[in-house]
């Protein structure tokens, strides 16, 4: 018997345009590990335990699986559609004239809705990689970002808003530098971000950004992405769940490690979408946030914590000529080019 979390009882969040979305969701991003069975199967006890957003992606593959649960649950009556806040995301090969209509219809199709309640461009530029090529490998074809290029393809998410087949659109892989160029340029403004947040890889400036421009920061690899895929792994990584004062709050709270992350990201105000097909994490996962918060000298101390530690670096995405992934997030504070 599946344990019910009330979604009332989760944390929401309000987003500028007045509507709200859960505090928190389920990743459905399998980092080559899980299957498409695993993580629908995954997503289909989500539901039952109560989780109302799901972090979903075109490049995933797995929407077709996601879909066939979301119908199924749809059908059972375990949830309706507009209590669900389904996101999908634009991949770096469709963001041609036309193309990010064409992902968005073949996503809706997958998924088996009608409207996607928020639209993300995955990355900002169109720099494509092929799957499991290695870190070291560059497509000749890469460009750095492109501040009218980038706008041509948030033109064709605003169309969607405007055809009523999306109802917000987002950002995701942003940096500080390229919101500065394109958010005056926006005639629909991003309600969110997706960005890596973790107790270790705070991005305090970009995070604070946000909130000053009424845009909802949403945190992926939440936990610091234990399983995440090989190619995203470097020597320097730090594991977040194996930080001494991390694992001292866990032990005070008799949690494990990965809940800590999760408490503390709703309490800071950012929205996790942590992943996991195991049915006693994703519950733990959904009533940490309805149960025994962090006090606020907790929450200091994990502010203390953070140790500037980019896990998703995004080195397939550099073009030819960049020196280093540190070009693709803008780090003297301008657009790399
Ligand atoms: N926008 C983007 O570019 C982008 C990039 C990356 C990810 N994302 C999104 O963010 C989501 C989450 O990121 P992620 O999957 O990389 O990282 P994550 O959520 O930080 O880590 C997931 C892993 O943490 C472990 N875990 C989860 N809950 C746990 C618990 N209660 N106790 C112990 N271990 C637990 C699981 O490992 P075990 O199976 O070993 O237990 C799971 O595979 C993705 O699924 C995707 O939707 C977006």
């Amino acid at each position: 018997m599946t344990t019910f979390i009330d979604p009332k009882s989760v944390p929401q969040r309000k987003l500028y345009t007045g509507d709200t979305m859960p505090g928190i969701g389920m990743g459905t991003f399998g980092s080559d590990r899980f299957t498409p069975e695993q993580v629908s199967a995954a997503v289909a006890g989500a539901i039952e335990s109560g989780y109302r957003l799901f972090d979903c992606a075109a490049v995933y593959g797995n929407e077709d699986q996601i879909g066939k649960v979301f119908r199924e649950a749809f059908d059972k009556g375990t949830v309706k559609r507009e209590e669900l806040f389904i996101t999908t995301k634009v991949w770096n090969n469709m963001h041609g004239a036309g193309d990010v209509l064409v992902s968005c219809a073949k996503s809706l199709k997958d998924l088996q809705l009608d409207y996607i309640d928020l639209f993300f461009v995955h990355w900002p530029f169109a720099n494509y990689h092929a799957p499991g090529c290695s870190v070291d490998s560059r497509n000749p074809d890469s460009r750095p970002f492109n501040v009218e290029k980038f706008i041509q393809t948030w033109r064709q998410c605003e169309r969607l808003v405007e055809a009523g087949l999306v109802k917000h659109i987002g950002m995701s892989n942003m940096t500080i530098a390229k919101l500065e160029a394109v958010l005056p340029l926006c005639k629909i403004r991003p309600v969110a971000i997706e960005m890596e947040l973790h107790p270790c890889f705070q991005q305090p400036e970009l995070f604070d950004y946000c909130l000053t421009h009424e845009i909802q920061p949403i945190g992926f690899c939440p936990i610091g992405s234990p399983t995440r895929p090989d190619r995203d792994k470097t020597p320097d990584d730090i594991a977040d769940i194996q930080v001494p004062e991390l694992v001292e709050i866990a032990k005070a709270h008799n949690i494990h490690p990965a809940v800590v992350c999760l408490k503390w990201a709703v309490q800071r105000g950012q929205v996790p979408i942590p992943f996991s097909v195991h049915e006693i994490e994703y519950v733990s996962n959904l009533k940490c946030t309805t149960e025994d918060p962090l006090s606020d000298k907790e929450m200091e101390i994990l502010k203390s914590i953070d140790k500037n530690n980019r896990l998703i670096k995004g080195q397939v995405f550099l073009w030819e000529g960049a020196k280093d992934w540190e070009d693709l997030w803008d780090l003297d504070g301008s657009i790399t080019k």
